[in-house]
């Protein structure tokens, strides 16, 4: 009897309203208020019995874990071997970076060992088709289906029983049990919801594309990444053809690996030796120009930093960065400023990581401390030279993580010399290197050690 009770849920903070608001009065998010619909009280645990006795943790069967590998090998690594049978994948990134090529390319391998659905929602199979030409990829096991609805997907789904289900993308499918329209809060949502139920109840290893909004999260409010068992990102900037792939939440696996592709011609190559490609255009021995070793959760590249101090030509010097953060680039000029006496305050300072590479932890300052210094005081650094080390407040070069395993890729691929912090060094120095490695206290000592 009666209507169902409806409120409204902000999407964003969880907060609850009697009606909608275009403003959620709790976390001020505009625009992030959707209907929801109350159970009603008699059907709340009504029917619910106990679910079996608990069972200890080392009485439970486990079989050995069979993977479904797509033969991509930068792919099968980040998924930690490949695809978990039955397990839900979301892969996300910016429209065009390539999410269908790639899925495409994956499924061109599965398909010949097991039964594949790609559903697109977004192009037409025509479409596909073409792609899948210019692509090389195989057509004779592989099966297209466009359709939006999310229930025609799984009926299908029901009746064809595949084994590999790609969704493309989950903006654009819709149920047609929500108001809303595709690609809003409740619809991905719901939609992700069904898709789960789907990969659970009947076994199907689902993977589905997601386009990310603006703010960088997919739909919104980092909405689907709790309810799918891995979430990776495919990032690269549109005007490099280098793509990475990176796993930011793993259920089956480490979320430490990335996958490194080059978008070419004929669809996504893997790049099994990013360092190499990322070194190839350097332009050894210019003033500016320093290798450092980034660490990408447990895989060593090598990435061209680049510097260029010039005079300010009026007003407040600019500071530019591409790659790096740019409150820690200015808190590296203030060091070398009032620790090493360099007066770059005055200066315009523009920094690159080469390649559309990002990095993230701070082992690279020492990188672009003496990056900077090469530039300002216009002296080439050694091209056969690695600088690497996190830089404090006080000027002191602090020790970073894995230095060994930096150091073994720098070797090589032929570096001859090290700066590195000097905590690293230290506990390096009981294997001998090929590689001559120079302690560094403080960022005033890398100002007579790097030339
Ligand atoms: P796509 O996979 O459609 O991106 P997404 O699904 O993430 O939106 O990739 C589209 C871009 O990739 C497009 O700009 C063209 C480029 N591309 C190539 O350069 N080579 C190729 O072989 C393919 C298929 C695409
Ligand atoms: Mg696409």
């Amino acid at each position: 009897m009666g209507r169902d009770r409806v409120f409204f849920v902000c999407q964003n903070c969880g907060y609850r309203a009697p009606r909608w608001l275009g403003k959620c009065p709790d976390c001020s998010a505009w625009n992030s208020l959707v209907e929801e619909r109350a159970v009603p009280e008699a059907v709340k645990g009504s029917s619910v019995t106990a679910s079996g006795a608990p069972q200890a943790l080392d009485s439970l069967e486990i079989a050995p874990e069979a993977r479904i590998s797509c033969s991509i090998g930068e792919l099968d690594r980040v998924l930690g071997g490949g695809f978990v049978p039955g397990s839900l994948t979301l892969i996300g990134g910016d429209p065009g970076i390539g999410k269908s090529t790639l899925l495409l390319q994956a499924m061109n391998a599965i398909a010949q060992k097991a039964k594949a659905l790609y559903v697109t929602a977004e192009e037409s199979a025509r479409q596909i088709r073409l792609r899948a030409d210019r692509l090389g990829v195989s057509g004779k096991q592989l099966f297209l289906l466009a359709e939006t609805s999310i229930e025609a997907i799984a009926a299908t789904v029901r009746s064809w029983q595949p084994a590999f289900l790609v969704v493309d993308s989950i903006q654009t499918v819709f149920s047609a049990d929500f108001p809303s329209a595709p690609g809003s809060v409740g619809q991905v949502r719901e939609c992700c919801g069904q898709l789960m139920r789907l990969a659970k109840g009947e076994g199907v290893t689902t993977c589905i594309a997601g386009h990310v909004t603006k703010d960088g999260a997919i739909a919104g409010p980092r909405l689907l990444e709790h309810m799918v068992d891995t979430v990776l990102y495919f990032e690269g900037d549109a005007s490099h053809p280098y793509r990475i792939l990176r796993a930011v939440k793993n259920r089956f696996g480490s979320t430490n690996e990335i996958g490194v592709f080059e978008m070419t011609g004929g669809g996504l190559r893997e790049v099994p030796n990013p360092s190499e490609l990322f070194l190839q255009e350097r332009p050894e021995g210019s003033p500016g120009s320093v290798v450092t070793p980034a660490l990408e959760g447990t895989r060593p590249i090598l990435v061209e930093l680049q510097a260029l101090v010039s005079g300010a030509s009026f007003g407040t010097p600019q500071r530019s960065t591409i790659g790096i953060d740019h409150k820690r680039v200015a808190l590296l000029i203030a060091v070398l400023e009032k620790k090493a006496g360099i007066p770059l305050m005055g200066q315009d300072v523009f920094v690159n990581v080469a390649g559309g590479v990002r990095l993230n932890e701070p082992a690279p300052d020492l990188g672009v401390v003496a990056a900077l210094l090469s530039s300002h005081l216009n002296r080439p650094v050694a091209p056969q030279t690695l600088v690497f080390g996190e830089v404090g407040l006080a000027g002191e070069v602090r020790a970073v993580s894995h230095p060994d395993i930096r150091l073994n890729e720098a070797e090589r691929l032929g570096f001859k010399r090290c700066l590195l912090p000097a905590g690293n060094a230290r506990k390096l120095a009981a294997r001998p290197r090929a590689m001559e490695l120079v302690a560094v206290n403080s960022v005033g000592e890398l100002l007579e050690k790097l030339f």
